[in-house]
């Protein structure tokens, strides 16, 4: 899989003056079915969070408020994406290397995931990941 894959995807968006609403179907508006849902917040000024890859995992990364960036790696290249708006999602793709940094100050970031929690499904160290992409 390469960055090239992980796009933002434009969520729907109703727009009322009562205030904004937005919806997520599995399957339809994502491309996985979401097993799992979990969520960063109280996170401290200067941390960073990610710092690994998934070998099956495929993501919908959400800010849903504040932001923070994301920087995703195939082994080959790297692109920053900066997240703020709750009617974006960034999906992530299996094996991606991706770091969470630069949060603001109250962010809250969204991830749906396409499974359950499975450590055996993560690469935590960078090397270990080069070599699974064939690069080392
Ligand atoms: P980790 O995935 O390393 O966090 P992040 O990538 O967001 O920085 O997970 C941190 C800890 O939380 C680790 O001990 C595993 C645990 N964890 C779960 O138990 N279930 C989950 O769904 C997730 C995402 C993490």
């Amino acid at each position: 899989m390469n960055i090239e894959l992980c796009k933002i995807i434009d969520l729907p968006k109703i727009q009322d003056a009562r205030g904004n609403l937005t919806f997520i179907e599995g399957g339809g508006h994502i491309p996985f079915d979401i097993q799992r849902v979990y969520y960063l917040y109280d996170v401290p000024g200067g941390a960073e969070r990610g710092g690994h890859a998934h070998k099956g995992l495929s993501q919908l990364i959400i800010a849903m408020s504040g932001s923070f960036d994301i920087v995703l790696d195939d082994g080959w290249n790297k692109k920053r994406v900066h997240l703020n708006r709750s009617y974006n999602g960034l999906y992530v793709t299996p094996m991606i290397w991706r770091e969470l940094d630069n949060f603001s100050s109250g962010s809250v970031c969204m991830v749906l995931a396409s499974n359950r929690y499975d450590e055996d499904d993560y690469y935590r160290d960078y090397q270990e990941f080069l070599i699974a992409k064939g690069f080392v």
